[in-house]
């Protein structure tokens, strides 16, 4: 189901007339890709693993080898995926907006290699990796990959090396989630993309730019939890709607004589 032209239409005009845009996002963006959404899904991660293991600094330490082999085969899963058309028209959309930031849940890389310019990964990136306890912190795969030893361990402290992804029970990183709420309370146009909206303190972002001035757009296949704060609803999946969507911002911008 994709929405209709007369749908996308006012959707647009607010993007055309917008000078500072949000387009925030979680798994729901990188589906098409071929990456599992966490929840809502028959492939759902959460459903075939258990949270409490491979995502929480206790599961971590109980079984460092598991929580690594998952990794390992999420790594994999990124490496044969290319971004999908949702992550290109977001990053196309840049050129029409005098200001537009990403804020993204996901951890997967996949706006930056869609062209995104400026991205803030509010749970942190699977490209990344620190020690346990956050002492010694941007290492690259490159580098851990060439470590001997399994479970790799920090060449400084000799502690386990874990990635740099928010985990159940974790602060988000302050200075990203703080610029997250001031990029929410100014912006025009809050777009939401692939979402569930039940993780906290990201699934506030959308009622913080409601409740300043921001018209909320949410594109979803399914009405849920993250259309609550929206002014309007998307149906959709993100790879179908948001290149349309460029392309009616698009036309209106060319109307209003803005190069393009
Ligand atoms: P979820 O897995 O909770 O939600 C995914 C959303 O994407 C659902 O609302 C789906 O309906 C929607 N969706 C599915 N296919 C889509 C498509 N093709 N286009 C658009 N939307 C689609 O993912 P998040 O909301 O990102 O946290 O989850 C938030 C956080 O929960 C994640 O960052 C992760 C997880 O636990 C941590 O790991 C800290």
């Amino acid at each position: 189901m994709i929405p209709a032209d007369d749908e996308l239409g006012p959707a647009a005009r607010r993007l055309a007339a917008a000078r500072r845009v949000v387009v925030f996002t979680g798994a729901g963006v990188s589906k098409e890709s071929g990456i599992a959404t966490f929840r809502d899904s028959e492939d759902a991660l959460w459903d075939k693993y258990d949270p409490m293991e491979m995502a929480t600094m206790e599961g971590f330490v109980r079984d460092p080898s598991y929580v690594w082999s998952w990794y390992q085969y999420r790594f994999g899963l990124i490496d044969d995926c290319r971004p999908n058309p949702a992550h290109v028209a977001i990053a196309e959309l840049e050129r029409l907006i005098p200001e537009l930031t990403v804020v993204t849940q996901n951890v997967d890389g996949l706006h930056q290699r869609g062209g995104s310019s400026t991205v803030l990964e509010l749970h942190g990136s699977m490209h990344r990796f620190k020690c346990l306890h956050g002492r010694h912190t941007g290492f690259t795969r490159e580098q851990i990959e060439k470590w001997r030893g399994r479970p790799p361990r920090c060449p400084a402290c000799g502690e386990l090396v874990r990635p740099d992804v928010v985990w159940f029970g974790e602060m988000l990183p302050e200075d990203v989630l703080e610029e997250a709420f001031r990029l929410a309370r100014r912006c025009d146009v809050m777009l939401v993309v692939g979402t569930s909206g039940v993780v906290q303190p990201a699934a506030l972002l959308p009622q913080a730019a409601r409740e300043t001035h921001a018209f909320v757009i949410d594109v979803n296949p399914e009405r849920g939890e993250s259309a609550r704060a929206a002014h309007m609803f998307l149906q959709g999946a993100a790879g179908e709607v948001l290149p349309r969507l460029l392309q009616a911002t698009r036309e209106l911008a060319a109307q209003n004589g803005m190069p393009i």
